[in-house]
């Protein structure tokens, strides 16, 4: 059976999403398993082209992976026909520009989210690529996450009924960096530097929201910087000018209410970093990255309000676990697959930049409902 190789032009590799998710457990992986399988059984095999700014650590990263080009000169990677691809995981403020040239340069075009800081730029991404007549997709990971999977399950199967709330928590304490070293880049707790928890995690609950529930008719969210001051990594003490948590209610189509708490300010006492709780008229459940729970109905406790007297029961103990029924693959390797499909045999791709852009349409309402201090209807783009 035939294989051939594409190039794909990887901008922002050395970054936390740019290397272990997209090269090393998706395009790497990708290779490792013989290629993506088409539709008429032939193989697509990834060539990537490391792009970045600095020079050595490119090579390291190639070194390390037997890659054999890199280059911090993106108009060279985008000038050759060989490479069909561009891929941008940079941090968000520098991806419009490049995202830009690369349509220009006729490349199709994958990016992580949020494709843009605002709503307009974002638009203007997703109409650049339809008049170029470019294919464009952004990452919408959590679609793909084993338990969001069982979840989906369950709402196909009708186990809800009419679906009546979603609470989602998802949050955990990213360290200050004085004492101990922060789990993030500092450009996240940096307003100017297209940082956030609200534009970070906007997009993501938006996608959620919109193919699993409905889609969102209006948001009121408050964001909050709890840490004022930080240290990056240079040791700097500098000044937290993005939020740094957002407590959010979204009405959705078929007057569902959800409510998601997004922190990074936060302690986890909680099975999962991110849970989203469902609730509906036949039963509830639990998601989180990996595990689902369920109560039908009939198995419904009665707790009677009464506290003079312990809890009567162990709630959590009257929940089931629902069954994988399948193997899960990682997410961002399931959606890089669907990409090269799409790009190569058109095959369906819901995950464009006009999705992208209601993403960052959220974030930029979230945050004027939280400047406002009032709750925001959601124009349909
Ligand atoms: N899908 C997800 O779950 C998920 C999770 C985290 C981050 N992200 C997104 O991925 C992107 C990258 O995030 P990250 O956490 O990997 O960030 P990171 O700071 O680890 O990496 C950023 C990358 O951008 C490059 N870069 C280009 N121009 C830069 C500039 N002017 N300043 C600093 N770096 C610059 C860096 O060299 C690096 O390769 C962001 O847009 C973020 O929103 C997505």
């Amino acid at each position: 059976m035939s294989v051939r190789t594409i190039g794909v032009v990887m901008n922002g590799v050395t970054g936390r999403m740019g290397y272990r998710q997209h090269l090393v457990r998706s395009v790497l992986a990708i290779n490792e398993q013989g290629g993506v399988t088409l539709s008429d059984g032939s193989r697509v095999k990834l060539r990537p082209v490391l792009v970045g700014r600095n020079a050595d650590k490119l090579s390291d990263i190639a070194t390390k992976h037997d890659i054999s080009d890199f280059t911090t000169d993106l108009d060279a990677a985008l000038a050759s026909d060989d490479n069909l691809i561009y891929f941008d995981a940079q941090v968000t403020s520098a991806r419009v520009k490049a995202v830009l040239k690369a349509i220009e340069a006729g490349k199709h075009i994958y990016a992580e989210k949020p494709t843009a800081e605002s709503t307009q730029e974002a638009l203007a991404l997703a109409e650049a690529a339809a008049a170029k007549g470019v294919k464009n997709g952004v990452v919408q990971d959590k679609l793909f996450l084993p338990g969001l999977l069982k979840l989906k399950r369950l709402i196909d199967g009708g186990f809800f009924g009419r679906i009546l709330s979603v609470r989602g928590e998802f949050g955990y304490w990213v360290f200050e960096g004085d004492w101990q070293e922060a789990q993030r880049p500092s450009w996240n707790y940096r307003a100017e530097d297209g940082g956030g928890i609200v534009l970070d995690m906007f997009p993501h609950w938006h996608y959620v929201l919109e193919n699993l529930f409905g889609r969102v008719r209006s948001v009121y969210a408050q964001a909050v910087t709890h840490i004022p001051e930080r240290v990056d990594e240079q040791g700097n003490t500098y000044q937290a000018t993005a939020d740094d948590a957002a407590y959010g209610i979204f009405d959705l189509e078929g007057g569902i209410v959800a409510q998601i708490n997004s922190s990074w300010t936060v302690r986890v006492n909680r099975d999962e970093l991110v849970e989203f709780q469902v609730d509906g008229t036949h039963g509830s459940a639990v998601a989180g990255l990996r595990n689902c729970r369920a109560q039908h109905r009939s198995a419904t406790p009665k707790p009677v309000w009464n506290p003079d007297l312990p809890a009567t029961a162990r709630f959590r103990d009257g929940w089931q676990e629902v069954p994988d029924n399948a193997e899960f693959d990682n997410g961002f390797k399931i959606q890089w697959e669907a990409f090269i499909r799409h790009v190569l045999e058109d095959a369906p791709f819901p995950n464009d930049f006009a999705s992208g852009a209601r993403g960052v349409q959220l974030a930029e309402l979230g945050l004027r409902s939280n400047a406002e201090g009032r709750r925001i209807e959601v124009p349909q783009l």
